[in-house]
Formats: C-alpha cells, sequence, structure tokens
C-alpha cells in the first residue's frame, strides 16, 4: 500500500495545463524530491493534493483512501500535512504562541478555543518540548517577525510537525535562505520522523539529492524523469531543463 498514490491527475486553468497526467506511488517513509522548472506545476500538485484545487481529471488516495473528492480538513484529519511556498506564520505573535495555536489545532480540546490556554498546561508542555527538541526553546518568547528567515522556516517545520501528520507535504523550505540556513533546514528535515512520509519541493540540487529517496522531475506540466538519486543525476534531460533553473 501506498502512503500516497495520484493518478492520472490533472488540471487545466484555462487553456494551460499546469499538470498533466501525471501518476504517483509513494511507499510509507519514503522521502520523495519533486524537481522542476519554474512554472513545471508542483506547487499546483500540492494544492490538488491538499484539496486546495480540483482537479480536471485523476484521483488521489492516502494510504488507500480515495480522499479525491474530500476538503482540506478532512484531508488533514486523515493525516495530510503542508507548508506554503510563502511564510504563514502569524508575524506579531511570538513563537510560543504560533507553536501554541499549532499544537491547539491538533488536540482533540480544540473546540473549547475560547478558554484560556492556561487551562491546558498540557499544550503548552508538548509546545515546549517541541521547540526544545529542535533546539529553539531559547526564541520561544520571540515575536515570529523578530526572527530570522532560516528560523522562521524552521518554525514552520514544527508548526507542520505538531499537527503529527503521516504524509507531509514541503513546498521549498529552502527558498531564499542563505546556504548555512539552507544547511541547518535540510538538516532538520533529515531528523524528521521516519514514519512520516515527505513529498518535498526541492529547488536546491544539493539538498534535494542529500534528502531524497526517489526523485520525480516535473517539466511542463508532466513528470519526465523518476527515480533514484544516482539515476537522476545521471539523466541528460534532467541536466538539461535543470541547467540555470536553480536559483529561485
Ligand atoms: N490559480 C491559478 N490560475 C491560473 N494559473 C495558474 C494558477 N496556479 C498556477 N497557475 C499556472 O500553472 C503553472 C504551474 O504553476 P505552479 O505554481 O504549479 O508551478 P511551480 O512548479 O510551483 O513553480 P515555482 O517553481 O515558480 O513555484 C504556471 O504556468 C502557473 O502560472
Ligand atoms: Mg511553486
Amino acid at each position: 500500500m501506498s502512503a500516497l498514490a495520484v493518478d492520472g491527475l490533472s488540471r487545466d486553468f484555462g487553456g494551460l495545463r499546469a499538470l498533466h497526467q501525471v501518476t504517483l506511488a509513494i511507499e510509507p517513509g519514503e522521502r520523495r524530491v519533486i524537481l522542476g522548472p519554474n512554472g513545471a506545476g508542483k506547487t499546483t500538485l500540492f494544492n490538488l493534493i491538499t484539496g486546495l484545487l480540483a482537479p480536471t481529471a485523476g484521483r488521489i488516495r492516502l494510504f488507500d483512501r480515495d480522499v479525491t473528492r474530500l476538503a482540506p480538513h478532512a484531508r488533514a484529519q486523515l493525516g495530510l500535512g503542508r507548508t506554503f511556498q510563502i511564510t504563514t506564520l502569524f508575524p506579531k505573535l511570538s513563537v510560543m504562541d504560533n507553536v501554541l495555536l499549532a499544537v491547539q489545532g491538533a488536540d482533540p480540546v480544540r473546540f473549547a478555543l475560547h478558554r484560556p490556554r492556561a487551562a491546558y498546561p498540557h499544550l503548552r508542555e508538548r509546545a515546549e518540548r517541541l521547540l526544545g527538541q529542535w533546539d529553539l526553546l531559547d526564541r520561544a518568547e520571540v515575536p515570529a517577525r523578530r526572527l530570522s528567515y532560516g528560523e522562521q522556516r524552521q518554525v514552520e517545520l514544527i508548526l507542520a510537525l505538531a499537527t503529527e501528520p503521516r504524509v507531509l507535504l514541503l513546498d521549498e523550505p529552502t527558498a531564499g535562505l542563505s546556504p548555512a540556513e539552507t544547511a541547518s533546514v535540510a538538516a532538520m528535515i533529515g531528523r524528521f520522523p521516519r514514519d512520516v512520509t515527505i513529498l518535498l519541493i526541492e529547488h536546491d540540487m544539493d539538498v534535494a539529492l542529500e534528502l531524497a529517496d526517489r526523485v520525480t522531475v516535473l517539466h511542463q506540466g508532466v513528470v519526465l524523469a523518476e527515480g533514484t538519486t544516482a539515476v537522476i543525476k545521471k539523466d541528460a534531460r534532467v541536466t538539461e531543463i535543470y541547467l540555470g533553473t536553480e536559483s529561485d
């Protein structure tokens, strides 16, 4: 059984074929990197998988369950998590409050949002544990907008983990980061629990090859190549379309 399977997935925007007949099967625990130049359809693929967009054709299955027609929140409840290409932190809230909101959203007591958070010490403990685990506890009281861009990306990854996803979609988590920040975000993703299946859009070829079990190359909405990192590195078509597109 695949953790995530998409079958003949297509999406048109007017006359534009953003995604055409894409078929993928991601094994449980796999790290799959989606490579491809700007406009290849990578984010569209994520939007279809998470349900933000409806497909023109095709099916999506999460652990063998057909989720093609489920709303995004229903897919999230089945264990599908994601981060976005642009930052989604609440800039004025502290790191702790951002994490608490995510932890709260994943907790069965979330229906009681109006009650003071002090009423739920276990939420705070969980948030502290997460921040400690990823070495950000000393930044807990800093407003998110005061963090470096790399730290913001790390907090976003913590928010995604806070929901305890079974399948996690990461849209260019290292975009716009310095080489040092890129290295620490890549190292963090490398330490994610191995039972979480990860689908990662990544422009940085080094990061992609370091983290991936397998790579899928998208080009103009279709799958151009798929295979292990060793196979993809040797693929002449990949080198050709990828030259000059690594800096976004
Ligand atoms: N909501 C939309 N309406 C119309 N066209 C769209 C929409 N979303 C995406 N597109 C188009 O679909 C194509 C694929 O876009 P997409 O954002 O999926 O590419 P991408 O591979 O994520 O690119 P990037 O590397 O720049 O993030 C592009 O031509 C884009 O302009
Ligand atoms: Mg994109």
